[in-house]
């Protein structure tokens, strides 16, 4: 016998509903309507990494597939392991000397950590200094803790500009978000810009979260500084790494948060309340990774920048002023003609079945960009610039 339910309602919450639609979600939406109406897409839109997962840490993972104790409940702050191979990384690659107990901890890839370290520090009212051209979570993950998002305009040369900040919003800011290399304006950084960063973090009271996703992604010789080189950082800093883009590994949801030992309580706080800790396999599979990175770093970087190099080539060989960047896995690029944003991304689509980025999926400062990621061999690229040219 089935009797009838009373009708409920299962709407997301109010927050929630007052948050503008992810574009990264239209974007899909769009694709699919493509795909529906029988077109073959070439996406050259998300930052989703093509290259093998190395194969050291394939063979690592497959020994480890067969560890009992891996299938058990894993350890919040991360495995043993892990942290070791990131504490190693982080003294190799920088000079930092980060105390796994205290100042590391696993999270399940730098997107979620981001959001944890916003929701486990900000109250209601309280302000997060977030970049004018941002990765969406900054802002989203801001919202969610209803804290207030401030945007921190750019310089000419695409540093912060910290003396724009109104006042009244330094004065109720808790968290001062920084990107470089940055995703998608790639925007270097180098260690006397990050000392400025943390200096303004220390004297305003401030947390530094500086989102280092691109850290070895860098050509023609650039290497990314750390914001924990700064003598004192660990005070008022703490820094996101991620296995997704140095070694191929979106997937594996795998990175990790280093700094300041109070902060990385709060986020050990927050996380024991919601979940467990990241995934055991995926952060054995990247403990070969970083453990390992000086070998398994420089082909893939080799790779993207034969691709950047096709790229950019192949553009300015056709009248387009391109510059190359030296660092990140995009081209950052002024929409042609008359074009608005999806506009532009609508005619690539129906006329080249290419799909770009609109600029404006990164905040409305990016209107007027579109984003090109370097996922595809280098002779696809350069016939994607080809077919893009002609529009
Ligand atoms: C600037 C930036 N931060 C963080 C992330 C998220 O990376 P993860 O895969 O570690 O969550 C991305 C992914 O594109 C990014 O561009």
């Amino acid at each position: 016998m089935t009797s009838v339910a009373p009708s409920a309602s299962f709407q997301p919450t109010r927050l929630i509903r007052s948050i503008p639609q992810y574009v990264f979600w239209e974007l899909e939406a769009r694709k699919q309507a493509h795909r529906d109406a029988g077109h073959n897409l070439l996406d050259l839109g998300i930052g989703s990494p093509d290259q093998p997962v190395p194969p050291s840490v394939v063979a690592h993972l497959q020994e480890a597939a067969g560890r009992r104790e891996l299938s058990r409940y894993p350890a919040f702050r991360g495995h043993p392991e892990f942290l070791a191979a990131a504490s190693h990384y982080l003294t190799d690659r920088f000079g930092v000397h980060a105390d796994p107990a205290r100042h590391l901890m696993s999270v399940a890839g730098s997107k979620e950590g981001l959001a944890e370290i916003i929701l486990a520090l900000c109250e209601p009212g309280d302000v997060v200094l977030v970049p004018e051209v941002y990765y969406p979570v900054y802002v989203r993950a801001t919202q969610l803790a209803h804290a207030e998002p401030v945007l921190v305009p750019f310089t000419e040369n695409g540093t912060l500009d910290l003396g724009a900040i109104a006042p009244e919003k330094l004065a109720k800011a808790r968290v001062l978000i920084s990107n470089y290399p940055c995703n998608p304006t790639t925007t270097t950084i180098d260690l006397a810009e990050q000392t400025r960063l943390v200096e303004f973090a220390r004297t305003n009271g401030l947390l530094l979260v500086s989102d280092l996703a691109y850290a070895e992604l860098g050509y023609d010789g650039y290497r990314a500084p750390s914001a924990l080189e700064v003598p004192g950082a660990m005070e008022c800093t703490v820094e996101l790494h991620t296995a997704s883009k140095s070694f191929n590994m979106a997937s594996f949801r795998v990175g990790f948060v280093a700094g300041n030992a109070q902060v990385i309580a709060a986020l050990d706080a927050y996380r024991t309340n919601t979940g467990y800790g990241a995934a055991s396999l995926p952060q054995i599979a990247a403990s070969a990774a970083f453990a390992h990175y000086r070998e398994i770093v420089p082909p893939i970087v080799a790779e993207y920048q034969t691709r950047r190099d096709a790229l950019v080539s192949t553009f300015t060989e056709h009248g387009w002023s391109v510059t190359a960047p030296k660092a990140t896995m995009y081209l950052w690029l002024d929409i042609p003609g008359a074009h608005d944003d999806w506009g532009w991304v609508e005619h690539c689509m129906r006329t080249y079945h290419i799909v770009v980025t609109p600029g404006l999926a990164f905040g409305e400062a990016g209107r007027g960009k579109f984003r090109i990621s370097f996922v595809q061999p280098a002779d696809v690229l350069a016939d994607a610039a080809r077919a893009l040219v002609g529009g």
